[in-house]
């Protein structure tokens, strides 16, 4: 079964009575509006407001396939199952279903729609907490469903519950998450894979890295919210956040425990052992094959996406994924000439439609970047070499060949382990340290963009920054309390927030979001910072930065003489100016709608 078939079948099963899901479109894989993450790095994530209890406008129950990309996979490509782009098929139940309908519709969706056999299923459920119960209620239903006992194991916060931090514990208040119940195909033991992976002397179970079990559903009970250290409370509903891996499905109805197998990664091997001469059976190949796919394919939809590759933020992980493929296929015995690689993903471009309508853009970035690595590589490896000669590797080494000759610091670690070169603890220790301060001064770290969003520190971006605070108290008095910051990126030009809300706003909206803006400033209100335990700042009713995590004692900023009074409250320990008037007039120049439920405003200076 294709990739495309299980998609369709998914979507089309879901939408299909009595499930009656409405399919909305997915988010963008870069996702603008919400400046804590890299990538869309799964199907919930734009999802979060109607999660917490707004009302979606599309209703209660939802389904997509989402292109997603997680970045703390890279290290992982190489093995059976793990890929850096994938996509995510999801469906929801706002407050609608629960587990009930939740597992017998995806049972019937493997079992009918996939064709799998029950009896190769093996199902994970939450072994329970000091605040949230054991799940005996999922395990219950599963057996109702014709899993027998012996399939189903009680698994502890690490694997059986999700939130996109992890654990409760490394929730940061705010987020949400629940207790999930997994969903395993069991390729059997006939395969020996277990016999025969490195983890052979442990007891095999579904969650084994062995490689026997692949993980391809899991359903989360979205239930609660923490509002506190080892405090989480109940949401007003009790959601269901489906996520399912679309290429492991697809291994699933193949038999194959190979992700790699699935016609997609099928025909992409296929021009890699073409254009290299060695053959993706023998086991040898297998890891770096599958990196070359996986990091090309994850190359290409990331400059699907607008983005070019640099130094920074997702720029920085196109290049590290396209020198490192281009490192493996010269493992590989294939260097790159000039402007071969996007033969490599030709395939790709049949397959997704991003690469295909990408499709010149795509092939001259990735061309450019290679073949310049190509070259760097072939003089870099010298040095490396060299370097490598008395058996260790020093932290200036490792530095150096990265800001002179571009070797990606991870890449040289890499090739050094496999030769067993010394690389000791300290070393690294001190190399991040170099990496640090060096991405300090180039101000092109993520951390320098996303430290409260803004650009730099100069008055014109500190003005801005103050009316940015203003702007989001007045789009919450027009449009209403349901507007939160999703993002913000401010520089001296102009100030860019995105926030929660569905539409467009009318010309009379954004005339009075103006106008009001521009009434507090005249009105010379002060400006002042208060430091705080955060229990004491969120009972002031601040507003908090999206997805931020805050330590004991928080820094709030509020506009107006008291505290009770002000007209703004944040959590923010950013600069500002002391009173309004030093903002001067301002306007807003734009707005664009980049999500289902994220508007973007531009507001800068006004003469
Ligand atoms: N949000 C859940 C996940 O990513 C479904 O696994």
């Amino acid at each position: 079964m294709k990739l495309n078939e299980v998609r369709e079948k998914y979507l089309k099963f879901f939408k299909a009575s009595p499930r009656d899901h409405k399919e909305i479109k997915p988010a963008p894989l870069i996702l603008s509006d919400d400046p804590t993450t890299l990538f869309t790095s799964s199907g919930m994530q734009p999802l979060v407001p109607y999660l917490l209890g707004e009302k979606h406008p599309m209703g209660k129950r939802l389904v997509n396939s989402q292109p997603s990309f997680r970045t703390v996979d890279i290290e992982e490509v190489g093995d059976n199952r793990h890929t850096t782009f994938f996509e995510m098929l999801g469906n929801w139940s706002l407050g609608d279903y629960f587990k009930k309908d939740q597992f017998a519709w995806f049972f019937e969706f493997l079992t009918s729609e996939i064709g799998l056999s029950k009896e190769k299923l093996w199902i994970s459920v939450f072994e329970g907490s000091k605040q949230v119960p054991r799940d005996t209620e999922s395990s219950e239903i599963w057996k109702s469903l014709g899993i027998p006992e012996s399939h189903i194991g009680y698994y502890g916060a690490e694997k059986n519950w999700w939130s996109r931090n992890g654990t409760p514990d490394e929730m940061p208040v705010g987020d949400i998450g629940g207790p999930d119940s997994e969903v395993f195909y069991d390729f059997g033991e006939d395969l020996k894979i277990h016999e025969n992976s490195i983890y052979a002397k442990q007891k095999c179970h579904m969650n084994c890295n062995c490689g026997r079990f692949l993980e391809i559903g899991n359903s989360v009970f979205m239930q609660y919210k923490k509002v506190g250290e080892g405090k989480l409370e109940e949401l007003p509903n009790k959601n269901v956040d489906f996520g399912g891996g679309l290429l492991r499905i697809a291994a699933a109805a193949i038999e194959s425990p190979d992700v790699f197998n699935t016609n997609v990664f099928k025909s992409a091997i296929e021009v890699i052992e073409k254009h290299t001469g060695k053959f993706y059976f023998e086991n040898e190949n297998k890891a770096p094959m599958r990196i070359i796919a996986d990091h090309l394919r994850g190359a290409a939809f990331i400059l699907a996406s607008g983005v070019e590759p640099s130094n920074k933020l997702q720029g920085y992980i196109a290049r590290r994924l396209i020198r490192r493929a281009v490192y493996k296929l010269k493992v590989l015995g294939f260097e790159i000439g000039d402007g071969t690689i996007s033969a490599f993903i030709k395939s790709y471009a049949d397959e997704y439609d991003e690469i295909k309508n990408n499709w010149l853009q795509i092939k001259d970035s990735l061309n450019i970047e290679a073949v310049k690595f190509g070259k760097a590589l072939a003089k870099g490896e010298k040095k490396l070499r060299k370097f490598m000669e008395k058996g260790t590797l020093s932290a200036e080494e490792i530095f150096d060949l990265y800001q002179t000759e571009g070797f990606p610091i991870e890449l040289t670690l890499e090739i050094a382990v496999s030769e067993n070169i010394k690389v000791s603890d300290s070393v690294e220790a001190e190399i991040s340290k170099q990496f640090k301060s060096h991405k300090d001064k180039s101000k092109t770290t993520s951390a320098g963009v996303f430290k409260g969003g803004l650009v730099d520190k100069s008055e014109d971006t500190v003005r801005l920054h103050t009316a940015t605070h203003l702007l989001q108290a007045v789009l919450r008095e027009v449009l209403g309390n349901h507007v939160i910051q999703r993002g913000q990126n401010i520089n001296s030009q102009r100030s860019r927030f995105d926030f929660t809300h569905d539409k467009k706003l009318t010309e009379a909206e954004l005339e009075k979001v103006e106008s009001l803006i521009n009434e507090i400033i005249k009105k010379d209100l002060s400006v002042n910072k208060l430091e705080m335990k955060k229990s004491d700042a969120e009972k002031t009713g601040a507003i908090q930065a999206f997805g931020e995590k805050y330590g004991d004692s928080v820094i709030i900023h509020y506009v107006g003489e008291t505290l009770k009074s002000a007209f703004s409250k944040e959590f923010c320990g950013g600069p500002h100016v002391s009173r309004t008037s030093d903002i001067g007039r301002v306007k807003i120049i734009k707005q664009e709608k980049i999500g289902a439920s994220t508007l973007r405003v531009y507001l800068s200076k006004s003469k």
